[in-house]
This record gives C-alpha cells, structure tokens and sequence, in this order.
C-alpha cells in the first residue's frame, strides 16, 4: 500500500501535478474583472474555455497567469497575452483591431481572476 502511494507521488512529481487554485467565483469579482468577463464572453468563450481544464479550438485559460508559462513555451505575462490577442497566433485570429484599450484592460484583470 506504501508503495502504491510512493509510485503515484513519484508519477505526480515527474509528471508536474498542476494542483491551481480556483478561479475567482463570478460573483466575487470587481467591476472591471466583470466588464472583462463580458469581453471574454464575446471574444474568447468560442474557443477557449476559462472555468474548466476542456480544450476548445485553442487551449483553456483557466490559471493563465497561475503558472510560469503559456502553452506555447512564452511566459505567461500580460505582455506576451497582450500580444498574442492583438496579433493573434497561428489560427488564434488577430482581435487587436476590435477591442479598444479599456476593454483589453478589463479583459486582462478577468483572465487574472482565472
Ligand atoms: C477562433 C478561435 C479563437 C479565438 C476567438 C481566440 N483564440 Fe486564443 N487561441 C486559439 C488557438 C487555436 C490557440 C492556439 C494557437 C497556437 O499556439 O497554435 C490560441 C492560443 C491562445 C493563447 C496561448 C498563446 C501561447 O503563447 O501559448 C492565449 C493566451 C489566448 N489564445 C488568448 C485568447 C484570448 C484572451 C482571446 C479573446 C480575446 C482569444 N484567445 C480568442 C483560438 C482562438
């Protein structure tokens, strides 16, 4: 029994067990993570899901900011996520041009949260 334990922390180790503390709960964040919430709804949701683990068209955001890196190997700061949205990245669509600067404010506070 020890032992079954020991090789499933030892998988877990080698594995890099990604425990993330859960997003905030919609209904405890702020005015700005709320507007970034309804820009997420009509921007992101289609293809990338926020409250769970699910791949869409492009990999979940849930704890985006939680971990040292996005899944392409970038770190994962507000800079590169900026980036990755105004200039998009291989079939991620460039959105640059439709969100306007207060909205990717808010969009970025709400992917925090996540
Ligand atoms: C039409 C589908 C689509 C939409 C809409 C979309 N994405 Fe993506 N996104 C993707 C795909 C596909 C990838 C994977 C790209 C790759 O690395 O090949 C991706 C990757 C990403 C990544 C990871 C980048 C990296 O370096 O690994 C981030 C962060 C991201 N999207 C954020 C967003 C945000 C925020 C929005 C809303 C403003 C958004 N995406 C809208 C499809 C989409």
């Amino acid at each position: 029994m020890t032992r079954i334990v020991a090789m499933l922390l030892l998988t877990c180790l080698l594995a890099g067990c990604k425990a993330l503390p859960p997003p905030t709960p919609l209904a405890e964040l702020n005015l700005q993570q709320i507007e970034g919430h309804a820009v997420y709804q009509a921007k992101c949701a289609a293809c990338h899901a926020d409250r769970t683990n699910r791949s869409l068209r492009g990999p979940a955001l849930r704890g985006i900011f939680k971990q040292q890196y996005l899944p392409s190997g970038a770190p994962a700061n507000d800079e590169r996520v900026t980036a990755t949205i105004e200039h998009g990245r291989n079939t991620m669509p460039a959105l640059g041009s439709s969100i306007d600067a207060a909205d990717l404010d808010a969009l970025l506070a709400y992917l925090h949260t996540l």
